[in-house]
């Protein structure tokens, strides 16, 4: 019994990051084209997950703005925010850009530091992007669908993250 669980717990973890395996080599892809700008190139790798992921309704870069204590928006996919200029400590990426940790929420309503970009919003997920080991900026995913985010999608954007350095450092 217990061998037979453990067996579709594996299975069901294998299926449910197939869609993520299948984007890797495709954003390894678009990030070695170094005929296109490193703006280009963040912005279609944020088409690609916009597109591929059902629950992924918005999608952007924000980096550290120059020597401000601000991060700026630097690329996105989906309807565009007003909020292209974020201090730090402000709001879900604001916090990130302070704690280096991924910062994942199932319920945007249940956060008291919180920017809205739309009413539509339901959950966001923020991961730190290190370039040398420095928290230099952040990718960041809102979501339509209420607390869709699992420790897959941590794991996705920490690789799309450690795949953009590479063309940062
Ligand atoms: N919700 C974010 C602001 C950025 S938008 O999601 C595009 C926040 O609270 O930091």
């Amino acid at each position: 019994m217990c061998f037979v669980l453990l067996f579709l717990n594996t299975f069901e973890q294998k299926i449910s990051s197939m869609p993520f395996e299948k984007l890797k080599p495709q954003i390894q892809d678009i990030l070695s084209n170094s005929k296109s700008s490193v703006e280009s190139r963040l912005t279609e790798v944020c088409e690609v997950l916009e597109q591929n992921i059902p629950y992924y309704d918005w999608v952007g870069f924000y980096f550290k703005n120059g020597d401000k204590n601000e991060l700026k928006l630097k690329a996105f996919a989906g309807e565009p925010t007003d909020h292209t200029i974020i201090p730090f400590g402000k709001g879900i990426c604001g916090q990130v850009a302070l704690s280096n940790q991924n910062f994942v929420v199932p319920d945007v309503k249940a956060q008291d530091n919180y920017i809205a970009c739309s009413i539509f919003v339901k959950a966001e997920i923020v991961i730190p992007l290190f370039v040398n080991g420095e928290n230099l900026g952040q990718i960041d995913i809102d979501s339509h669908t209420a607390d869709p985010f699992s420790k897959e999608d941590e794991l996705f954007l920490e690789f799309v993250n450690a795949e953009v350095a590479k063309i940062l450092e």
